[in-house]
């Protein structure tokens, strides 16, 4: 399929419909008992809901788009094996830990990416009613407001988020912590990454994350000229799990420096 057969306006504008759509079935269903199982450990939960929502997800985009391919957390991954076409990354709940236990702080993400590159992304927080989302080359958007671009800060200035769990891992954040401004920590990859695009963070760190945690956050950032990749650097694959930093430009050059030289 080439890009030019793509209507991405019309995809955003369908993606944000059924994303409000899966947005009032979570919050039926969040009301009703739903079961909630461990995957890897406890740290890891998976709900009923989640798993009903990529089952909605799934059955949208097969009868809109025959020919698109869906790679979701909840199973749908299993299928694919590269990004060539077009691809619907979706996470259906981001956040499930926060759904469960807060009943808030989680999100709907979906990247929609074409040779793995990124076409539409939508970051929705369900409680908070907050829908970020972008088309490729024509900017991103909060609620339908588009957000400024973002100028060049600073490490000193910054607030930083990442789970504390990390810097057992990785000493070197210790470094970072001490530069910072400030630290906070969210729980949902999805909705920390919005936040950097749109200036409420400066950078958001984590040493293991999936494509559908950073697919649709990563195609909001990249339009307002936010840096993602790697924690070393390097490009991203959105093909399998690993290390990511996404960050305001100046904060992000200053942050691969403290993890070079530290
Ligand atoms: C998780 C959240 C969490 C991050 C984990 C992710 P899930 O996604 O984004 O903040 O630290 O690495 O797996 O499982 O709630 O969709
Ligand atoms: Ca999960
Ligand atoms: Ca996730
Ligand atoms: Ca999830």
């Amino acid at each position: 399929m080439i890009e030019s057969s793509i209507n991405m306006n019309e995809i955003k504008e369908i993606a944000e419909s059924w994303t409000y759509e899966a947005a009032a079935k979570i919050k039926r269903e969040m009301n009703e008992s739903y079961s909630v199982d461990t995957k890897a450990d406890e740290h890891d939960l998976v709900t009923e809901v989640d798993k009903s929502i990529e089952t909605f997800f799934a059955d949208k985009i097969a009868k809109q788009y025959p020919g698109h391919r869906l790679m979701g957390e909840e199973g749908s991954f299993k299928d694919i094996h590269d990004l060539n076409g077009v691809v619907w990354i979706l996470d259906p709940i981001d956040g499930t830990v926060n759904f469960v236990h807060q009943r808030t702080g989680f999100a709907i993400s979906i990247g929609v990416y074409q040779n793995g590159e990124p076409l539409v992304g939508i970051v929705y927080d369900v409680i908070q009613d907050e829908m970020f989302s972008s088309v490729k080359g024509q900017g991103a958007f909060l609620n339908g407001v588009r957000l400024a671009d973002l100028y060049e800060s600073r490490l000193d200035r910054s607030l930083i988020s990442f789970n504390s769990g990390w810097v057992l891992q990785d000493r070197r954040l210790e470094a970072l912590i001490e530069q910072a401004r400030g630290m906070r920590s969210y729980g949902a990859a999805a909705l920390e990454i919005a936040y950097v695009a749109c200036g409420r963070l400066d950078a958001y760190i984590s040493f293991n994350l999936a494509p559908w945690d950073i697919a649709g956050g990563c195609a909001i950032l990249r339009e307002v000229g936010g840096v993602a990749s790697d924690y070393e650097g390097k490009e991203l694959s959105f093909m399998g799990k690993g290390t990511f930093l996404a960050a305001n430009p100046g904060v992000y050059k200053e942050i691969l420096h403290t993890v070079h030289t530290s």
